[in-house]
């Protein structure tokens, strides 16, 4: 698309004009930034004015997608031939446009820190348009792909892989923490824009087309993110490469998971932003668990929504345009008729992480948590192995001494005037945001877990004080504790 020498040379430009996010977030105001989320330009407008200057040019270009003069935008970029080669801006008869978005883009904390450049296609719905896109259009960041970075465990890791890499955000974030980053996707296109995208960036990524994981073959990786096109839909109709692969029903997600649990080194972990069939012979945690068992993994699922047929229809009907279309009612009749044959009364969207833990009776959780979470989960998800690997033998939990966290708060609601509260509840401020209903004695154990005491003595101690069997007790606390422990609401002091 654009050499590396272009690429840098094009960076250059972009940074000593001010077209950074903090930069034009400053310029156009919380106002007009929101609305350009929302894919409305005219907050942005009304904040340039009639500035020419050379950030001005640039967020026209990309961001509102305006034709500026030939002189602003040389001014902004320098010599045009090899950005209107690599298809970044076209010459029109009014001036020069952009052939593609350009767009600031930057995160921090939670063991990431960027400030870059995204490149994507032209967002085609700009300011109310009914646009189509192009079957191998190429999507920016989107709220998945925020979602996807923001459960992603940033630790140090050797190799890692972003399976359909799209504009490349996914690979940026993961090259502040690999050494190595394979990023892959089907559509040359995303290939070749994820490659822009790192050239603005300056970062090495290795890049690779084809479908799943028939890039990489059987190289191992130590952390597989991926969010891939997950949308079942028929095989009617174009397809959007981005969202749609071409199997039937879930049948990619199962490949994404199954395949990757195969590609995963010693120790590795893998994240997927996934939907899956629900049907009404089998409930959805079995269909899983069929995918998930015979990997020899670890697991944790959480079903984040489930969307009755009607529902998800209408959102991926919309995502492609095809609301006041003369279409919309026979592909959405088409898409009712694909879910019957199939027997799909519903769809799970959600979280799969699986983890090559070595472990010879794995751990596998699959939930429901539709509950407000407390983002980035990187750090849930990476608490949660620490937790599985941490709740051992029952002997074990007894023998360790463990702290709450700090970020715990204990709620406790009854009657007013009651001697005891009816309910006493652990509720997280961090991570998951899990609630736990726990009675007086489990209580009473994890309101002394301050690393101090081993719960063997806390659950002995506690005993004594309600006038109950210990051995009784620990019994009863053990699996508890086991599952708090995992829960990450204690961890080993
Ligand atoms: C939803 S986009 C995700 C893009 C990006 N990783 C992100 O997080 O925003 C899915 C990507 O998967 C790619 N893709 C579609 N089918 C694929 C397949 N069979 N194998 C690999 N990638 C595929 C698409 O081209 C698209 O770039």
């Amino acid at each position: 698309m654009l050499d590396r020498v272009h690429a840098a040379a094009l960076a250059d430009r972009l940074r000593s004009a001010g077209y950074t996010l903090e930069e034009v977030t400053d310029r156009l105001g919380a106002e007009a930034t929101d609305a350009l989320a929302r894919n409305t330009t005219l907050a942005a407008r009304d904040a340039l004015g009639d500035a020419a200057d050379a950030q001005a040019a640039l967020v026209r270009m990309f961001l509102l997608h305006d034709t500026v003069s030939p002189d602003a935008a040389g001014a902004a970029l320098g010599d045009l031939g090899p950005l209107e080669e690599a298809g970044i801006v076209a010459a029109t008869s009014d001036g020069v446009r952009a052939g593609l978005e350009v767009r600031p883009y930057a995160a921090a904390g939670a063991g990431v820190d960027f400030s870059g450049w995204i490149a994507n296609d032209l967002i085609p719905i700009l300011d109310g348009r009914l646009g189509r896109s192009r079957p191998d259009y190429v999507l920016g960041a989107s709220p998945a792909s925020t979602t996807l970075a923001q459960m992603t465990i940033r630790r140090p890791v050797a190799r890692a892989l972003d399976l359909g890499t799209g504009c490349g955000i996914q690979s940026l974030l993961l090259a502040g923490h690999a050494d190595h980053v394979v990023a892959t996707d089907l559509n040359p296109r995303a290939v070749a824009m994820a490659g822009l995208t790192a050239g603005l960036n300056g970062l090495d990524l290795d890049l690779r087309t084809g479908s799943l994981y028939e890039p990489v073959a059987d190289e191992k990786f130590d952390l597989i993110v991926t969010n891939p096109p997950y949308v079942m839909s028929p095989p009617t109709g174009e397809r959007l490469v981005y969202r749609e692969g071409l199997f039937s029903a879930d049948e990619l997600v199962r490949r994404v998971v199954v395949e990757g649990a195969d590609r995963l080194a010693p120790g590795g972990v893998l994240q997927v932003l996934g939907n899956w069939a629900v049907t009404d012979d089998e409930d959805w945690t079995d269909r899983l668990r069929g995918w998930i068992d015979p990997t020899g993994c670890d697991a944790l699922v959480l079903q984040r929504e489930h969307l009755d047929p009607y529902e998800y229809i209408e959102v991926w009907l919309n995502d492609a345009g095809l609301v006041g279309t003369d279409e919309y009612a026979a592909r959405y009749r088409a898409w009712l008729d694909y879910f019957d044959a199939l027997g799909i009364t519903g769809v799970g969207m959600g979280w799969i992480m699986l983890h090559r833990s070595g472990s010879t009776t794995p751990d596998v959780r699959l939930e429901e948590w539709p509950h407000a979470v407390h983002q980035p989960l990187g750090e849930a998800f990476a608490a949660h192995l620490a937790g599985v690997a941490a709740a051992t033998s029952d002997a074990d939990l007894l023998a360790r001494a463990w702290r709450l966290d700090e970020r715990v708060d204990v709620e406790t609601l009854g009657r007013p005037g009651a001697e005891d509260p009816e309910h006493i509840v652990y509720r997280q401020r961090y991570g998951f945001g899990r609630a736990v209903e726990v009675d007086t004695a489990l209580g009473a154990v994890l309101g002394a877990c301050d690393g101090d005491l081993t719960a063997a003595q806390i659950v002995g101690a506690v005993a004594s004080i309600l006038e109950v069997d210990a051995d009784a007790l620990a019994a009863e606390v053990v699996p508890r504790l086991r599952q708090l422990v995992v829960e990450g609401y204690l961890a080993p002091a």
